[in-house]
């Protein structure tokens, strides 16, 4: 590493299995970019002094993962319209003029659905499953794709509500799953996309598996070596396609490394390098 390399790191807690430095020492190498990226392991209760040691050390970025995404809205001084609406940041950049803090998580998984999977947003009926901080980061970019409607489903009727009115577009609504067996899914959908944390059990969101009839596309935004839960179920009701996050997680990467270095990676070959690795650790 030169003097002059550019230092980035993942800060989280636990962060010792981040993909993140994977994926952007390959961005690095393919633009050609002079920089380094950690792992940035940080105490719980020591978010704010982990960034300031790293700040003072001459870092130039750093993205966050759980749990600190907003205890980094809040340490901003900056901060993009993306990453208000999802009161969440995962991505920091440290300029003369301060803090700017971006979420570049909804953009990941609207690329990842529409460009890799090929999936059309314009006039589509799309259905989140979960209303709490992975489901708040992807609202806002789903709603500028285009969407006819999107129905915020939770196990918890209220959280999906409070999440729907937040968004004030008036293609949002919120229920809870009892209500998707009739009156929702007797609409349909054409995207379902599970935002719950309900498959860290290997468990699917429990909901009437008929809200998958007439789906074109179920995407996890979490990933694995092995299809999840969500996707086995919306497999085995017959849906025609179906994604884990992984191609979210390069998307997402992809978009900080252009806010910090000015370069867009291709994210393809590094998708496909990732995916290789998980087959083969399984
Ligand atoms: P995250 O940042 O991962 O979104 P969170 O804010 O704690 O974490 O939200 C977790 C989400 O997963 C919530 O929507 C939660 O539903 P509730 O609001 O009803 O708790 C959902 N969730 C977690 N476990 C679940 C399960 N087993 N089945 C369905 N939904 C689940």
């Amino acid at each position: 590493m030169s003097p002059v390399t550019d230092r980035y790191a993942v800060i989280g807690n636990p962060v010792a299995h981040s993909r993140s430095p994977a994926i952007h020492a390959r961005f690095a190498r393919q633009t050609a970019q002079d920089i380094a990226y950690d792992r940035l392991p940080a105490p719980l209760d020591g978010f704010v002094a982990t960034v300031e040691a790293f700040r003072a050390a001459g870092g130039k970025g750093l993205n966050v993962t759980v749990p600190f995404k907003v205890e980094a809205f809040d340490y901003c001084t900056h901060r993009s319209a993306r990453a208000a609406a999802a009161g969440a940041v995962n991505t920091l950049a440290f300029r003369d003029d301060g803090v700017h803090g971006d979420n570049t998580d909804g953009v990941g998984l609207v690329r990842d659905i529409g460009q890799r999977l090929g999936f059309r947003f314009e006039g589509a009926r799309v259905l989140m499953l979960g209303a709490g901080g992975a489901a708040r980061g992807v609202l806002l970019p789903l709603l500028d794709a285009g969407v006819a409607r999107l129905t915020i489903a939770n196990r918890t009727a209220s959280r999906a509500h409070e999440l729907a009115a937040l968004a004030g577009d008036a293609r949002a609504a919120g229920c809870g799953f009892d209500a998707l067996g009739s009156a929702a899914s007797g609409e349909g959908f054409d995207l379902v996309v599970n935002a719950t944390s309900a498959g860290l059990d290997d468990a699917a969101p429990a909901v009437d598996e008929a809200v998958y009839d007439g789906v074109r596309l179920a995407y996890d935004m979490v990933y694995g070596a092995r299809p999840t839960a969500f996707m086995r179920q919306a497999g085995a009701r017959g849906c025609p396609a179906v994604s884990d996050g992984l191609g979210m997680l390069v998307e997402q990467a992809a978009e900080s490394f252009f806010i910090w270095r000015g370069v867009r990676p291709l994210t393809a070959p590094v998708y496909r390098d990732l995916r290789a690795e998980l087959a083969a650790r399984s």
